[in-house]
């Protein structure tokens, strides 16, 4: 539908999530969609839950699991919040108050409904929502998660790994966020090629890039190519400009994506949302450091 139009390679995506959904089979499915922070998933999730809505008697998009952990709830009663809100959404009903962990069953067993929970992050919140004996025959689950093992954990063995695009979709996926097209406009070629090259393959990176760029003149492409290689938003001082140069290409990259996402997370995380791209995480992140040009506050990365 025209709201994803501009999610490049998308049909491919929603493909292998339908093959693994496998709608012939009539019992109840967890399908697992990984893939590190900025991929895409959210949005695959999202055109799933719009195209399919029409197979089931209820969908249910549940996002901001987090929140709910924060709160400082014990494993209890965080279980039967995370279970009153999606009861709440699925029946259609604001402010579902529930007593024991038996009512979900019983409220949705002979229900055939499409669930997402999406950016799952613990085990806690899959045992709280995803369980195939608690839904009606046909029902479905989609989880959606940068922790591959946390699926594994829980037994969902049908996972979609979400990809990489290739370098022409990359390409693709900047043009649409920077010229609203396809393709650079003539003149933008060598300029574009050159800004896909310094950000990396990551669609949020690109989006994020390409929409900085917008409307502006190939004058101004020129002029901020330097700053941008340095940082998005200035956020680097040109005091920094000397490290940053002499670092490896690799390095610089991973000095960009902490710069535009992942200032101030931690260095698990770091670690994980870059572990799947073609760059040493750990070891650009020590010469990183050696150049002062992050920090490591205990498990903080921070720039
Ligand atoms: N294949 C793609 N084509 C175009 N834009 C994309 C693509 N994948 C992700 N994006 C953009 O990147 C951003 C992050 O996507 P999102 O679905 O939130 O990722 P995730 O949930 O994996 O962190 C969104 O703005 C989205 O529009
Ligand atoms: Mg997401």
């Amino acid at each position: 539908s025209r709201d994803f139009d501009g999610m490049v390679g998308l049909e491919t995506h929603l493909r292998e999530m339908e093959s693994l959904l496998n709608f012939d089979y009539v019992g109840v499915k967890i399908v697992g969609l990984a893939g590190p922070a900025g991929i895409g998933k959210s949005t695959i999730a999202r055109a799933l839950c719009s195209g399919l809505s029409n197979r089931f008697q209820r969908t249910c998009f549940m996002d901001n699991l987090m929140e709910n952990c924060k709160s400082g709830l014990g494993e209890y009663s965080l279980k039967l919040h995370l279970q009153e809100q999606l009861l709440s959404k699925v029946l259609n009903l604001n402010g579902i108050r529930i007593s024991h962990l038996r009512v979900i069953q019983e409220r949705l067993h002979d229900k055939r409904i499409l669930i997402i929970l999406d950016d799952v992050e613990n085990l806690v919140q899959l045992e709280a929502l995803a369980n195939i004996s608690w839904f009606g025959p046909g029902s479905r689950v989609i989880v959606t998660t940068e922790n591959k093992e946390i699926l594994q954990q829980h037994g969902i063995n049908d996972i979609y790994q979400v990809g990489f695009p290739s370098e022409s979709e990359a390409l693709t996926i900047f043009c649409l966020s920077a010229f609203r097209q396809t393709s650079p406009p003539d003149g933008f070629m060598k300029l574009t090629c050159e800004v896909v090259k310094i950000c990396g393959n990551l669609p949020l990176g690109l989006h994020v890039l390409g929409s900085s760029l917008r409307g502006k003149s190939q004058a101004d492409w020129i002029d901020e190519l330097p700053r941008l290689k340095m940082c998005l938003d200035g956020r680097i001082e040109s005091v920094l400009k000397v490290g940053y140069e002499s670092l490896h290409e690799k390095d610089q990259v991973i000095f960009l994506l902490i710069a535009i996402f992942l200032n101030y997370a931690h260095v698990d995380h770091v670690t994980s949302v870059l572990a799947k791209t073609n760059l040493d995480v750990s070891l650009g992140l020590k010469n990183l450091a050696k150049k002062y040009l992050i920090q490591r506050q205990s498990s903080i990365v921070v720039m």
